[in-house]
């Protein structure tokens, strides 16, 4: 009697609101790339990432100077190479010694900064011929 199969509330198939996700899930559709999106992205990666990956990305921020283990750089290639979804991933599930932020970061928090990091990884590898040429004589 008491077994019998019947849909409750956690069975899984419960219809929920368009952009709400599960915990853990990657919400759809990605959100499109707007000025205010990379804005909210640095605000966010400033709180929970810099302390660890520091403001260029690089893996030394304060904690790691202080003895926690030093992440890679996201200017490597590998990183470089990865999708925005990449990022959103180790943002909610975690990576090796890095815990989960899924907890703190919202999911679209995840994709803002995720965009942002791409926009910092290119900032590191602009070459001169991507500069407009008004402002290439700015850096001269
Ligand atoms: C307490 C320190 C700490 C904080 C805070 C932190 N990370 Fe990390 N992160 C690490 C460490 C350490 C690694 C390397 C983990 C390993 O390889 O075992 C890592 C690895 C990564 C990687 C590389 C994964 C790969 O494919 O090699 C990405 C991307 C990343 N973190 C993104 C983030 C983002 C985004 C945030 C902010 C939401 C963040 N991290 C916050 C410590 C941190």
């Amino acid at each position: 009697m008491s077994d019998q199969p019947k849909p409750g509330p956690y069975s899984g198939d419960v219809v929920r609101p368009a952009g709400v996700v599960a915990f853990g899930e990657a919400p759809d559709p990605v959100p499109p790339l707007t000025p205010a999106l990379l804005r909210r992205g640095q605000e966010r990666f400033h709180i929970y990432c810099t302390p660890c990956h520091s403001e260029l990305g690089d893996g030394n921020g304060m904690i790691v100077q202080r003895g926690f283990p030093s992440p890679p750089s996201y200017h490597i290639d590998r990183l470089r190479a990865a999708p925005p979804r990449h990022f959103v991933d180790v943002i909610t599930n975690g990576y090796g010694v890095m815990y989960s932020f899924a907890y703190r970061v919202a999911p679209a928090d995840r994709w803002a900064i995720a965009a942002y990091i791409k926009a910092l990884q290119r900032s590191q590898h602009a070459r001169p011929e991507e500069i407009p040429p008004d402002q290439r004589q700015a850096l001269r």
